[in-house]
């Protein structure tokens, strides 16, 4: 275990068993349709990897960078679209890949921006749900795991940029951003 982590909270083991089971929902939602994967960066990209090589229907691929974080652990401001996807959207079936909801502040405006833009449909897969720090209306439709208020890094979370390529999910120490 890395020595900034308080514990792990979710194994590699933990995070395969789970991904399978929620990319097989997908599969039964989806089966007739071409969905297109927005995958939010950074923070999703090693989840979205692992997520849709268990998809069995045709996607495309796209990415977009939305900030709401800065560099601390305390969401911030408005959602800005620092890159954006690179095809119209109209008519198409979206599913958004994120990494974590936190406030909900990112998904809530950006579904919302999908949907201006005339898709067809937008749901929401999310690798982890803190239910507890919510303050906008969104619910994923598929949401692998809720976890508790805690700061967590690895699998493609960050703290500082850091951590991202723990292939776990683990606490990280308080010490680390308090000091
Ligand atoms: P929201 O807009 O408040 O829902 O924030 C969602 C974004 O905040 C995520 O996409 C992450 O980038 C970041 N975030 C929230 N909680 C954590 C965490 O515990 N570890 C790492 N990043 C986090
Ligand atoms: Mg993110």
């Amino acid at each position: 275990m890395h020595p900034d982590c308080e514990r792990i909270l979710l194994t590699e083991q933990q995070l395969k068993t789970r991904i399978k089971e929620v990319a097989e929902l997908v599969n039964k939602d989806f089966a007739d349709k071409t969905p297109i994967i927005v995958s939010i960066l950074k923070g999703s990209v090693i989840f979205c990897a692992d997520l849709i090589r268990s998809l069995t229907m045709p996607v495309e691929l796209e990415f977009m960078v939305v900030s709401s974080y800065g560099s601390g652990t305390v969401s911030s401001g408005k959602l800005k679209i620092k890159k954006d996807v690179e095809r119209n959207i109209d008519g198409k079936d979206i599913i958004i890949v994120e990494d974590i909801i936190d406030s909900g502040f990112t998904l809530a405006n950006l579904k919302a921006l999908l949907l201006e833009r005339g898709a067809k449909s937008v749901k929401i897969v999310t690798l982890l749900n803190k239910v507890a720090r919510r303050e906008y209306d969104i619910v994923p439709d598929y949401n692998c795991f809720d976890i508790e208020d805690e700061f967590v890094i690895g699998y493609g979370l960050d703290y500082n940029e850091i951590y991202r390529s723990l292939p776990y999910i683990g606490i990280l120490k308080r010490s680390v951003y308090e000091s």
